[in-house]
C-alpha cells in the first residue's frame, strides 16, 4: 500500500465509528512558545485532553505532521525519521481501553477495511507497573489482548521507561500539570534475523531492527498534581475529569508494514526523490542495502542516503510551512538539516547543487493531502538552492585553507576562522594519510564551545549560529557599532541582547533616547572609518582577570570560565575595541568593505524600557 491508501484507510475505518476527521496541525505549534515543533498527535489536544470540550466532539481522528528534533543523531537506521505523520486518534472521555485496543487490531489486520496484516507478525506490550511512582501494572489491558487472541507468547510486559506515556517521560520526570498514563504498544516482526550486539534474547523492544513499533495506544487518564509535597509517587498523580485515549501510529512504519519490507526508506513517497540520489550518486540504493547483513548495522552510504532522504523531507515540509534557514529557532534546525544533507551528498560523491533536485520529488508525493508542499515547489526549490550554495562557498573556501596548510592541518582553525566542519576535516585529513589527534581536537573545540556559550551565546543572546561569511563579517561589525556607540554616546553604552544572520545584524543596547541624525551619522562614520583602516582582527586566550583589567566590554550578567577569549579589533596594545567573545570574526576590518561595501543603520528604535535597538547592513 502507499501512504496514501493507508492514510485514507485509517481515516475512514474511524470515521465509520463515528469518529470526526480533523486537519493536521501547522508543524509549528500555534500560541505555544516552549516548543519549536509539534512532535506528535496529541500536542495540539492537550487543552481537551485536560477536559476542555472539543468543538467537533469527543471522537476525533487525523495525520499531524510531527518533528522530532531530538532524533536527528538516529536517523540512518531502517525506521527513525526527523518528520513523519502520526496517525491518532482519540476519545475525549468517551470510549476507553476496551474498544480501543480490539479496534485498533481490527484495523490491522481485516483486509476489507484495515490493513490486512498478518496477525502471526504483530507482538504487543502493557505497562508492568513502576515502583519508584507507585503506578500499578495494566492488567486489564494484558486480559483484552488475550481476549482479541494475541498469544501469550507475544504479550510483552515493560515498566514506566517504555509503556507510560507522557511528554516528559516517566511519572517521576512529569512536571506539575503535564498529563500522561499507561500505554499499549503493537509492534510489527519483520523477520529479521536477530543482531546479538544489542542483547542476547530478542524481543518487541529490542533495538536490532526485527520489530517496529507501529502504533501506541495511550490511556491518557493522570495529572502530576500541583501539591509539592506529594512527591513524584502515586500521591503525586490524580484521575483527570475524563478518561482519555490518545492513540499515535507512525504512518510511514504502518505502510512499511504492509509491503513486509522493515526499511520505511521504501516506500512510496521517497521514490522520486531516492530515483534522483541514485543517479546523481551512481549507487542503487537497494544494492547498497542488500550488501549489508542487517538493518540494524547500516552502512555509511546506506545512511547517507536515508539521512538525505529523511532531511529533505522534513525541510520541504518546514519550507512550505514558511520556515526559512537561519541562525534561531526553527531557521537554525532547518539550516542544521540542509547542512547534515549536503555533507551526507558529499560522501555518496555528489559534487553540484542536488538538494532542491532531490526536495523535488515530495510535492507530487504528497500532492492529495498536502497541497501546500506542490504549491510551495518554487520557494522550496530557490530556498534550498541559495543555502546550499551558500554552504558550499564555506566548504570551498575552508578547503583552499586546508589545502594551504599542508601537513599540519590544524582542525580547529578551520572550524573557528572558516566555519569548516571538524569532521570534514577529519576525512579529508585521511584521504592525505594524516591521522588527526581527535582527542586534541575535541578538547579544543569543547573549550571553544564553552567559551562560546559563555562568551558569545549569552553574550549574543539572538545567537550567532552559523559560520557563513557574511554573517561574520557582521559580527565583526558588531563589535565596531558598539565601540563607536560608546564613541558617540557615552561609556555607559552597553550591549543588552543581539541577533546576527547573514542579511544583517540587530544590536540592542542601554541608551534611553531617540538617536539624533547626527548622531547616527557620527557613529556610521567612525565603524565605515575602521574599515577603510585595515585593521587586524586577534583572538588572544586570558585570564578573566587580565581581560577585566584591559577593559574586554563583556556582557551585563554574563558568567565567565577563568580562561577567557577576547577579540581585539586592532592589535591588543592599541586596539580599537576589546570584548569577552567565542568568535567567529573576520582576518581583517577590510573584508568588511569588499565590493565598496560601506556599514549603514537601517533602523533606530526603542526595544524596551532604556534599550535602543539598531538594524544595520554593510552594502
Ligand atoms: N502520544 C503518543 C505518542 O506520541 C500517542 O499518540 O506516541
Amino acid at each position: 500500500m502507499t501512504v496514501s491508501d493507508v492514510r485514507k484507510r485509517y481515516l475512514d475505518f474511524f470515521a465509520k465509528r463515528e469518529h470526526v476527521v480533523i486537519p493536521s496541525a501547522p508543524i509549528v505549534p500555534e500560541n505555544d512558545p516552549t516548543t519549536l515543533f509539534t512532535s506528535s498527535g496529541m500536542q495540539p489536544l492537550v487543552p481537551y485532553l485536560l477536559g476542555q470540550s472539543h468543538p467537533e466532539g469527543a471522537r476525533l481522528a487525523d495525520s499531524q505532521m510531527s518533528f522530532r528534533a531530538e532524533d536527528i543523531e538516529e536517523v540512518g537506521d531502517n525506521r527513525h525519521t526527523t518528520f513523519f505523520e502520526m496517525l491518532g486518534n482519540w476519545s475525549l472521555g468517551d470510549y476507553f481501553k476496551q474498544e480501543q485496543l480490539p479496534w485498533f487490531y481490527e484495523f490491522l489486520t481485516n483486509k476489507e477495511e484495515g490493513l490486512g496484516l498478518d496477525a502471526n507478525k504483530l507482538y504487543v506490550t502493557t505497562f508492568a507497573g513502576d515502583e519508584e511512582s507507585g503506578m500499578p501494572a495494566d492488567t486489564e489491558a494484558v486480559e483484552i489482548w488475550k481476549k482479541i487472541g494475541i498469544a501469550d507468547d507475544h504479550i510483552f510486559s515493560y515498566g514506566a521507561k517504555k509503556n507510560w506515556w507522557s511528554r516528559a517521560g516517566v511519572p517521576a520526570k512529569m512536571p506539575v500539570g503535564e498529563i500522561g498514563g499507561p500505554d499499549s504498544e503493537v509492534f510489527y516482526d519483520f523477520g529479521l534475523p536477530h543482531d546479538p550486539t544489542f542483547g542476547a534474547e530478542c524481543h518487541p523492544n529490542c533495538d536490532c531492527g526485527r520489530f517496529v513499533e507501529i502504533g501506541n495506544s495511550v490511556f491518557m487518564q493522570f495529572i502530576k498534581k500541583e501539591d509539592p509535597s506529594t512527591g513524584s509517587g502515586q500521591a503525586a498523580f490524580k484521575e483527570l475529569p475524563k478518561k482519555n485515549v490518545d492513540f499515535g501510529g507512525g504512518l510511514e512504519r504502518l505502510v512499511a508494514a504492509t509491503q513486509n519490507d522493515s526499511d520505511i526508506f521504501m516506500i512510496d513517497v521517497f521514490d522520486a526523490a531516492r530515483t534522483v540520489l541514485e543517479s546523481r550518486s551512481g549507487m542503487r540504493y537497494k544494492d547498497v542495502v542488500r550488501h549489508t547483513s542487517d538493518v540494524g548495522r547500516t552502512t555509511s552510504y546506506m545512511r547517507s542516503f536515508r539521512i538525505i532522504l529523511d532531511h529533505m523531507r522534513a525541510a520541504s515540509f518546514m519550507l512550505a510551512s514558511g520556515i526559512r534557514p537561519g541562525n534561531t529557532e526553527q531557521g537554525y534546525v532547518l539550516r542544521r538539516l540542509i547542512r547534515r544533507s549536503l555533507r551526507e551528498a558529499d560522501k555518496l560523491g555528489i559534487k553540484d547543487a542536488v538538494l532542491a533536485e532531490v526536495a523535488g520529488g515530495f510535492g507530487d508525493a504528497y500532492r492529495d493531502h498536502y497541497a501546500f508542499i506542490y504549491e510551495s515547489a518554487e520557494i522550496i526549490k530557490s530556498e534550498l538552492e541559495k543555502e546550499e550554495a551558500q554552504f558550499r562557498k564555506t566548504l570551498t573556501h575552508g578547503m583552499h585553507e586546508l589545502e594551504k596548510m599542508g601537513n599540519s592541518i590544524d582542525a580547529f582553525t578551520l572550524f573557528t576562522t572558516y566555519g569548516f566542519p571538524v569532521e570534514l576535516t577529519e576525512e579529508i585529513a585521511k584521504e592525505k594519510g594524516i591521522a588527526l589527534d581527535m582527542t586534541a581536537v575535541q578538547a579544543k573545540m569543547e573549550g571553544h564551545q564553552a567559551l562560546s556559550r559563555a562568551g558569545a551565546a549569552q553574550k549574543f543572546a539572538g545567537g550567532l549560529a552559523d559560520t557563513a561569511e557574511q554573517t561574520v563579517r557582521y559580527h565583526t561589525a558588531h563589535h565596531l557599532l558598539l565601540k563607536a556607540l560608546q564613541l558617540v554616546l557615552g561609556h555607559d553604552v552597553h550591549q543588552r541582547g543581539s541577533n546576527i544572520t547573514s542579511e544583517r545584524l540587530r544590536i540592542d543596547f542601554s541608551w534611553s533616547a531617540k538617536m539624533t541624525d547626527e548622531q547616527k551619522a557620527a557613529v556610521e562614520k567612525i565603524v565605515n572609518e575602521q574599515i577603510a583602516a585595515g585593521l587586524p582582527v586577534v583572538r588572544t586566550d586570558m585570564n578573566k582577570e587580565e581581560a577585566e583589567k584591559l577593559g574586554a566590554e563583556h556582557e551585563f550578567g554574563a558568567t565567565y570560565p577563568d580562561i577567557v577569549s577576547v577579540y581585539s579589533v586592532g592589535p591588543l596594545d592599541n586596539a580599537f575595541s576589546i570584548e569577552f567573545c567565542g568568535g567567529p570574526h573576520v582576518g581583517n576590518t577590510s573584508e568588511l568593505g569588499e565590493d565598496g561595501k560601506q556599514f549603514k543603520i537601517l533602523k533606530e528604535e526603542a526595544s524596551s524600557a532604556g534599550i535602543r535597538r539598531i538594524k544595520a547592513v554593510l552594502e
